[in-house]
């Protein structure tokens, strides 16, 4: 594969999606190709699965449903978007993937994390991030920008604090796992000083494709 896969993690209201379009922007200011996509969505299929995990009114649904729901939409996703972009020589840059199944199904809801790996055997089809970012970030401040933000209160995002303080823990869990692949980066701080980081991190990765556009 010809391309970079580099995801972003992170509690709700970590900043996630802001740092990403950072990236993105310095990145294509660069010259190179981007693709911005996310989970759940990223397809047509995904999109519709994600109104159902999203949906307050489904607070019905029960834990190991709702993991493979995300898994579906992975799997639509890695085949129909990320693996054809990296296939074309795309900096794929990703909100969210398996390690968010892992954090807040696995870590947040208690499912077991080998049967979570086994049901996202399909969804990934082996496909595993170049790198992956995790803002690290205060919980209790996680849940006040969503309430501030003024925009409605998904179903995952009406969980308690305590289920934030587990899936934050979760991700630094998951990190540990593997340190080369996983970079975690202290998002308690001002925007451009975790864009900083998070460049740095990124241009690790990044350096051939880099330095190969600029020979070009
Ligand atoms: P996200 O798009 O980050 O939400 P928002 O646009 O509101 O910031 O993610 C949607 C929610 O789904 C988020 O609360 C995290 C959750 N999620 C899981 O629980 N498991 C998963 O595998 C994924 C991809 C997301």
């Amino acid at each position: 594969m010809k391309g970079k896969f580099i995801v972003f993690e992170g509690i709700d209201g970590s900043g996630k999606t802001t740092q990403l379009k950072l990236l993105g922007d310095k990145l294509k200011g660069r010259g190179l190709p981007v693709l911005y996509t996310r989970e759940p969505g990223g397809t047509r299929v995904g999109e519709a699965i994600r109104e159902i995990l999203l949906n307050p009114a489904y607070s019905d649904l029960v834990p190991r449903a709702e993991a493979l729901l995300y898994a579906a939409a992975r799997a639509q996703h890695v085949t129909q978007v990320i693996v054809p972009a990296l296939a074309a020589g795309t900096i794929v840059l990703c909100d969210r993937f398996l390690d968010s199944s892992l954090a807040y199904q696995g870590f947040g809801r208690g499912i077991d994390i080998s049967l979570l790996e086994r049901i996202n055997e399909p969804a990934t089809d082996g496909l595993v991030p170049d790198m992956t970012i995790i803002l690290e970030f205060c919980a209790e401040d996680g849940m006040d920008r969503i309430n501030k933000s003024g925009r409605p209160i998904d179903r995952i995002e009406r969980e308690t604090r305590a289920f934030y303080v587990k899936v934050g823990a979760g991700y630094l869990a998951l990190a540990g796992r593997d340190a080369g692949r996983y970079s975690v980066i202290d998002a308690n701080r001002p925007v451009e000083q975790v864009h900083k980081d998070v460049m740095t991190a990124a241009e690790g990765v990044l350096h051939e494709i880099i330095t190969g556009n600029s020979r070009a």
